[in-house]
């Protein structure tokens, strides 16, 4: 990371949009001086504006009992009725919400009316189920046009979801159908990557029932199946039904009941410094508010003529607020694409990019270096030309990266936004506004207006320009976390204790000498590979979970193409040598045991077989040490090891390998 740091440190070139940009464009500086006056009463404006209240709100934000905010919690409004019914009423209904493209080239075309009229029929299904306001449902879906019915279907009646991504394990399914107490799951028998059926069935059958030490799940009565894959499934009877069945018997009639704005829409897993993923709670009339604000400002979205094409799987963050709420609050037009970036050929999203004639496109850096590698001849074999605006999120985007995607894929017109965000604050804090920002390679740079953002020393104190620190959120804002599901005390500690009053991100973060916020990644033993958290914690105890393990330690080690790679050094018990030496090749057994506890996207890089790890005198690991190693830098101070030959001993055993 440090190389990649000295060079964010040394980048001053800066790129104004052009005039036409700027002349065209939807949003202006003023918005920073609205809420530079009144930074609730500019809240209030966006909420009423860019959403329909069936009871509108007098109270914008109480922050009477801190760290629980409310926003707008006197007002009633429907999320679903918000995002659909309104833009058909408002004669939209002919209008494309989604292209959908599978990844065998199969297509769907999706408008606000049709998409309105799948979301009425899949509310009535899942109350026939039982669901109503105070009920969890869990999604477990491919890329399709119903991951995003099932998740407006739960919001329209009330209650919350839970969108599990594809790429977690059945155990990882199991640990949040059990949190949240999930009444239903929705998945499918199988989806498309990577040009074969991938199940997913199987997993959330292997989740429900009893295994090892563990009972069969309690709370879900039932598991409505799309089908997608065409492959065989298991079906368990009186508890498994057909989507298309359930749809074809339902009726397409369905009044939206509006629910407070404080009605929570979703939980969202996410990895935290401790092995048990986090719950992230979102609720509805702030969350939704910020997510269209930003989605409008930073996209500079012309509804009637933008196409806009995040590629995040709706399992993440940035799908939720920028697939599905974010966009379609704005009766926004996109692409929903089901598979892999590579296949069945490498040019395959400029290909969509052409079909479509996409003009908004955002995605991550990981994805924008791997093309990079590919090399520039992919890309330019397809006509571009409708782009105006890109996006980048998830992690620091270097400015070699950067530029590559400014002048390969933005033809050096199209303004970059590199949008600076987490889970917890649910929609964009930090980036540039198009039309407004001169832009800086490698900067995520302001705060967006009305957000409250500043770099602190351990004490708490501004570091001011030209220096570095933590990032922190100085003031609550609409779309932020509400808490922890289930455990408010973990909330007030991970993110509130450390300051007191300021929301602590968890990153750092430099301010240079105009003001502009640099992120320099995760100060904790958060890792962040392709743009994923994974948290060292989690990975570490799926590993010792393994009979081979006595010890494990994890780090994030910096990787060219993935940001970070996940490096894992593991002791062997001392019973199980024997054992172990037998297995041809021990760090492949232990990577895919971690694959399989978690998921795919969780498994190490490598795995290292070690005799000791480098530990304090209070047996605290030196994660530092050991990151230098994976790194191949020479490994810095040892003088606090209890023992300082261990480095020696470790670095051997890794170069020898
Ligand atoms: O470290 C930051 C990094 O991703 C973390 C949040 O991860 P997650 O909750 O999974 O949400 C990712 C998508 C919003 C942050 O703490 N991160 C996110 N965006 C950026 C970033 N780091 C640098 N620059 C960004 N633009």
């Amino acid at each position: 990371m440090n190389t990649q740091i000295d060079n964010l440190l040394h980048e001053y070139r800066k790129f104004p949009p052009s005039e036409k940009f700027s002349r065209e464009a939807e949003v202006s500086a003023d918005l920073y001086d609205e809420a530079k006056a009144d930074r609730l009463e500019f809240w209030a404006r966006q909420a009423r504006e860019l959403l329909h209240w069936d009871t509108p709100f007098t109270r914008t934000l109480d922050w009477t009992n801190p760290p629980f905010a409310k926003w707008f919690d006197d007002g009633k409004l429907n999320v679903a009725y918000n995002c659909l019914d309104r833009h058909v009423e408002a004669g939209n209904g002919s209008r494309v919400a989604f292209h959908w493209e599978g990844e065998q080239g199969d297509t769907r075309t999706v408008t606000y009316a049709e998409l309105t009229e799948e979301v009425k029929r899949a509310a009535n299904v899942l109350a026939g189920l039982g669901i109503g306001q105070g009920d969890r449902v869990a999604i477990y879906l491919p890329m399709i046009p119903e991951a995003v019915i099932s998740m407006l279907a739960v919001a329209r009646l009330g209650a919350a979801h839970s969108v599990i991504f594809g790429g977690f394990s059945a155990d990882s399914i199991r640990s949040r159908v059990d949190d949240a107490s999930a009444k239903l799951v929705i998945t499918a028998d199988g989806g498309w990557r990577k040009g074969k059926v991938s199940a997913l069935k199987p997993a959330v059958d292997a989740a429900l029932e009893a295994r090892g030490d563990l009972g069969p799940q309690e709370t879900v009565t039932n598991v409505l199946v799309v089908k997608r894959g065409e492959n065989e499934v298991d079906w368990t009877e009186n508890r498994d039904l057909w989507w298309h069945d359930e749809m074809a018997k339902a009726s397409a009639e369905h009044d939206a009941e509006a629910f407070e704005a404080e009605n929570p829409l979703f939980i969202l897993y996410t990895s935290g410094t401790t092995g048990k993923p986090k719950g992230i709670l979102h609720t509805s009339g702030g969350y939704l508010t910020q997510c269209a604000f930003t989605h409008k400002a930073v996209f500079d979205l012309k509804p009637e003529s933008d196409v806009f094409w995040c590629t995040a799987d709706v399992g993440w963050i940035t799908g939720h607020s920028y697939v599905v709420y974010g966009p379609l609050a704005n009766g926004t037009t996109q692409v929903l694409y089901e598979g892999t970036p590579d296949t069945p050929h490498p040019g395959r999203w400029w290909e969509i990019i052409e079909k479509y004639k996409v003009t908004t496109f955002y995605t991550a850096p990981t994805a924008i270096r791997s093309f990079m590698k590919l090399g520039r001849k992919i890309p330019k074999k397809f006509d571009l030309s409708s782009i105006r605006l890109l996006g980048s999120v998830g992690e620091p985007i270097n400015p070699e990266a950067w530029m590559w995607y400014r002048k390969v894929i933005g033809a050096k017109a199209a303004p970059i936004v590199d949008t600076w965000w987490q889970t917890e604050t649910g929609a964009i804090m930090i980036s540039a506004l198009p039309a407004v920002t001169e832009t800086k390679p490698g900067s995520a740079q302001v705060p967006i207006p009305g957000i409250a953002i500043d770099v602190v020393d351990e004490a708490g104190v501004p570091v001011g320009a030209d220096s570095g620190g933590l990032l922190v959120v100085t003031e609550p804002w609409p779309a932020m976390l509400r808490g922890i599901w289930g455990d408010p005390e973990r909330y007030k500690e991970t993110y509130w204790e450390k300051f007191g009053d300021k929301y602590f991100a968890g990153d750092g973060a430099r301010l240079d000498h105009e003001g502009d916020i640099w992120l320099l990644g995760r100060v904790d033993d958060v890792m962040n590979v392709s743009g994923h958290r994974l948290s060292t914690a989690e990975i570490e105890s799926a590993l010792v979970a393994h009979p081979f393990t006595a010890e494990a330690a994890v780090v994030g080690a910096s990787d060219e193409t993935t940001g970070q790679a996940v490096v894992a050094f593991v002791i062997i018990k001392e019973s199980m040598l024997e054992e172990s030496a037998a297995v041809e090749d021990i760090a492949a057994v232990l990577r895919s045991h971690v694959g399989e506890q978690i998921g795919p996207i969780a498994r190490p890089r490598d795995v290292f077989v070690v005799n000791e790890l480098p530990k304090t005198r209070s047996g605290k690991i030196m994660r530092r040490l050991l990151r230098d190693v994976a790194e191949g830098r020479e490994v810095g101070d040892t003088t606090t090891l209890a023992d300082t030959t261990v480095m020696q001993i470790i670095t051997g055993q890794v170069t020898a390998k």
